[in-house]
């Protein structure tokens, strides 16, 4: 027989009949009767399977028994116009290969539907299930709308390290990094670990957030941001916090708080308005299996503009709603996801950008208001999610700066490089940071972080 090319699930469903075609992909279901067998493949390009029908006449008894659901084949045949209902086209097979079987007594990935919980434990098959198909592939078309966001503003993709010294946010909730034999450490006379004969002869841990490196983009190529895998050691197991998550920051010279809410705002927007151009098979399925008004919330958040608020009117209304909290609100407090969903739909029944927190229960960096007590940061607060961009205007005086490191008993060692930015042509400048997995739990309308990441990493499970 002559090679044909191989054509993809999403290209030949889209294709006019009368033509010999080969598709390659994964069994979900086989059925029929003893004329006729029905398979459904899918490749992964598309949500949709294509139909393969099989004349049992033709083909070898075996063969057609060892085509069950999760096995792999490769099928040739003629692309037909379709008697069945829900699809255009479907393949009157002529040859099928097996590429790889799957025992229905073993394959974990039945024709039923498993919870998410059970999908959870087998994440190494679950991306063949159609909804994390559907979940990765808007992954995919998220970063690739980030990565055209930026690069169509000019901004310029700053890859800033993995490993660091310095601890961004200064929550101290960071992982170490160490070629120490942790069973018998160098130690120093007075008994703490001598990390100068540790690899790179300091003590190091993985990256909270790639911020203060991103500033020093900013510095120079006037903006930046960078996109990569951060890391946080803090011990919520909660559906909205991962271990290990992806985190876009972009930094900004010559921005104040007010260009750094329009931007934010403005990102978020096209992050979801790029869904609802590129993603609708995908986020139709995800509408009609887990959340009737997925559709219908994206579709609001791209037209409706976001409440401006400071922290301390948000405290007021907090406290003036009457509502029984599970963490009581006064000023000073840290918002909980209660109080910032409280906020976002129930009282505004949209998207909040909170601003001016107290300095306390913020980082170091933020550019300090005149009133002494609070910071120019703001805080983007989505429905369902709570927090999605945490950002400020970043404080620009050497000498504020220094003493706000002074005040919370911060090293200077680890920050000198970092100083300099404020010591060599200092300028005003702001940035945020979205979490991928925030913005894709609000995309995708699914309620566990766990479910929009291939392979999550939280406290207790590292496994795949
Ligand atoms: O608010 P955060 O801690 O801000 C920063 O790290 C700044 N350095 C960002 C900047 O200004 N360049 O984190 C930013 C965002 C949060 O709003 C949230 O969306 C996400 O990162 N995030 C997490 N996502 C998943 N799991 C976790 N444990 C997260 N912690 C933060
Ligand atoms: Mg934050």
């Amino acid at each position: 027989m002559e090679t044909i090319e191989r054509k993809k699930v999403k290209e030949l469903l889209s294709q006019k009949p009368g033509q010999e075609v080969l598709a390659k992909g994964w069994v979900r279901t086989k059925r029929g009767n003893k004329n006729v067998a029905f398979i459904a493949l899918n490749d992964g390009s598309t949500i949709n399977n294509i139909q393969v029908v099989a004349d049992v006449a033709k083909f070898d008894e075996d063969l057609l028994k060892r085509i069950t659901t999760g096995a792999c084949i490769a099928v040739r045949g003629n692309l037909v116009e379709s008697l069945g209902s829900g699809q255009a086209v479907e393949i009157q097979a002529s040859s099928i290969e097996i590429y790889g079987e799957a025992d229905p007594n073993t394959y974990p990935l039945q024709k039923k539907g498993h919870t998410l919980e059970f999908l959870r434990t087998i994440a190494h098959l679950r991306p063949r299930t159609n909804t994390f198909g559907a979940v990765l592939r808007i992954r995919h078309a998220m970063a690739f709308a980030i990565h055209k966001y930026f690069n169509d503003k000019g901004f310029v993709y700053l890859h800033t390290p993995i490993i660091t010294a310095s601890d961004c946010e200064g929550a101290g909730d960071m992982f170490q990094v160490t070629t120490l034999d942790m069973d018998n450490p160098p130690r120093l006379e007075n008994g703490q670990i001598d990390y100068s004969q540790d690899f790179f002869g300091r003590h190091t841990s993985l990256t909270v957030s790639g911020q203060l490196e991103g500033e020093l983009g900013a510095m120079a190529l006037g903006e930046i941001y960078t996109f990569g895998p951060t890391f946080r050691a803090e011990n919520s197991n909660t559906p909205r916090h991962l271990a290990e998550f992806w985190m876009i920051e972009p930094e900004m010279a010559f921005y104040d708080i007010n260009d750094n809410m329009t931007l934010a705002e403005d990102f978020i927007k096209s992050l979801v308005q790029y869904a609802l151009d590129n993603c609708m098979d995908d986020l139709k399925f995800l509408n009609d299996m887990f959340d009737k008004e997925l559709i219908a919330r994206l579709e609001s958040v791209v037209k409706t503009e976001f409440v401006r608020l400071t922290y301390t009117e948000g405290i007021r209304i907090l406290e003036a709603s009457g509502e029984k909290f599970e963490f009581p609100v006064s000023w000073g407090v840290d918002l909980q996801s209660e109080h910032e969903r409280y906020l976002v739909e129930k009282h505004f029944g949209r998207p909040v950008i909170m601003t001016d927190y107290p300095k306390d229960i913020k980082a170091f960096y933020m550019k300090q208001n005149d009133d002494g007590k609070t910071v120019r940061g703001m805080d983007v607060l989505f429905p369902k999610i709570g927090e999605i961009i945490g950002g400020s205007e970043r404080e620009s005086s050497l000498e504020k700066l220094e003493a706000r490191i002074n005040e919370l008993g911060m090293s200077h060692d680890t920050l000198e490089w970092y100083l300099d930015t404020r010591r060599f042509g200092a300028a005003p400048h702001s940035g945020f940071g979205l979490g991928f997995e925030r913005l894709l739990l609000f995309v995708t309308g699914m309620g566990n972080i766990r479910d929009v990441i291939p392979f999550p990493r939280t406290p207790k499970n590292a496994e795949f």
